[in-house]
């Protein structure tokens, strides 16, 4: 069973070939990053026409690099939501076109949920049956969630941010500073040489019913910090960068991690915890979340950097590891798809 993964929801274009029962033959990514760094963000329009041009050699490099021909594809797996609409579609076409030409199944697949399963493409994974239920840290530009996961297709929300998500904190606030998008690695970069402690600012851990109600007993909220941020350095013009950046991101990340060890304090039978989504590949959070899960006794498994980021692997990922090809009907799917419980905007 090799099955094709298409993944174009932000700025990466992505194709990757992945075989049962989970062996990542290639993964291609095409980033468009550079050419939207010069406008500070992702602009739509351009990663649209981006898409349009780069799938076709993308997708034919993944279906080369893995060694096959196109007849040997015997299922299509694409990221159906959610993202940046107009960038979805050109995913959406490309895997249609390829699906019903080869005759194959063509399986909607929750970005999200890619994320989650992204941990298991590390050739040393464990099996799920032997690391669940696990703790997941989902992190990325566009979401922040805390989950437990029982076993692939079985999650359970455990808290999310109630505003923005860590990894848009990380790009908003590199910007209120100056520097290039994305801002996660370039906050990375600056705070090696600042002093962590240099600027006290809010939490980002927000603990009243209403903040509950809407993001469970884990929630999560950073657009207060970054408010802090905007008004730090309107009045602080003199503090240096690196120092406001090593605060910043010592705050994030310290969100993240205080919230795996409540959970881990609390909720019952978690064996481990990984981390997923763009920003576990920051070293500083990945330390942090060490010292936790050591402190509880309990495994850390990392994502290998490559499927931190956005692939085409990860969504062939999902595919594959809950069967999804022999499912007798493949379900119906939105950009506010219901995962078992888990609805993720
Ligand atoms: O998972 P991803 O590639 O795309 C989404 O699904 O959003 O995550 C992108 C996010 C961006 O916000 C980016 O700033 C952040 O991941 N990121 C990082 C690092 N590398 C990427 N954040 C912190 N430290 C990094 N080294
Ligand atoms: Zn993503």
């Amino acid at each position: 069973m090799n099955v094709l993964g298409i993944e174009s929801s932000c700025d990466e274009t992505a194709a990757a070939v992945v075989s049962a029962p989970l062996r990542v033959r290639s993964s291609v990514v095409a980033s468009q990053i550079d050419a939207h760094r010069a406008h500070g963000g992702v602009v739509p329009e351009l990663a649209a026409r981006s898409h349009l041009e780069a799938l076709q050699p993308v997708l034919s490099a993944a279906v080369a690099e893995a060694g096959l021909v196109w007849a040997d594809i015997d299922a299509v797996a694409v990221t159906q939501g959610p993202g940046l609409s107009s960038s979805l579609l050109m995913g959406m076409g490309a895997a249609r076109a390829v699906s019903q030409r080869l005759g194959v199944p063509l399986i909607p697949v929750h970005h999200m949920e890619g994320h989650l399963l992204s941990f298991f493409l590390s050739p040393d994974a464990p099996s799920p049956e032997v690391v669940c239920p696990l703790l997941v840290l989902l992190v990325t530009g566009g979401h922040t969630a805390l989950i437990r996961m029982n076993a692939p297709g079985d999650y359970q929300v455990l808290g999310r941010s109630i505003d923005d998500a860590a990894g848009e904190a990380l790009d908003k606030g590199a910007r209120l500073l100056g520097l290039p998008y994305p801002g996660g690695p370039e906050i990375e970069r600056l705070a090696l040489e600042g002093d962590s402690w240099a600027v006290p600012f809010p939490k980002g851990l927000p603990d009243s019913d209403s903040a509950r109600q809407r993001g469970g007993d884990y929630a999560f909220s950073f657009s207060g910090l970054k408010t802090a941020l905007r008004y730090y350095v309107a009045g602080h013009p003199e503090t240096p960068k690196a120092d406001v950046a090593a605060a910043y991101q010592t705050t994030v990340m310290g969100a993240l991690s205080t919230r795996v060890g409540q959970a881990l304090a609390n909720e019952p039978g978690i064996k481990g915890v990984a981390c997923v989504g763009g920003v576990a590949k920051n070293e500083f959070l990945r330390a942090g979340l060490k010292a936790v899960t050591t402190r509880f006794g309990v495994k850390l498994h990392t994502v290998p950097l490559k499927y931190c980021t956005d692939n085409a692997a990860m969504i062939a990922a999902v595919a594959l590891l809950r069967d999804l090809p022999h499912a007798d009907a493949v379900p119906a799917v939105s950009p506010n798809l219901q995962l078992n419980g888990l609805q993720l905007r």
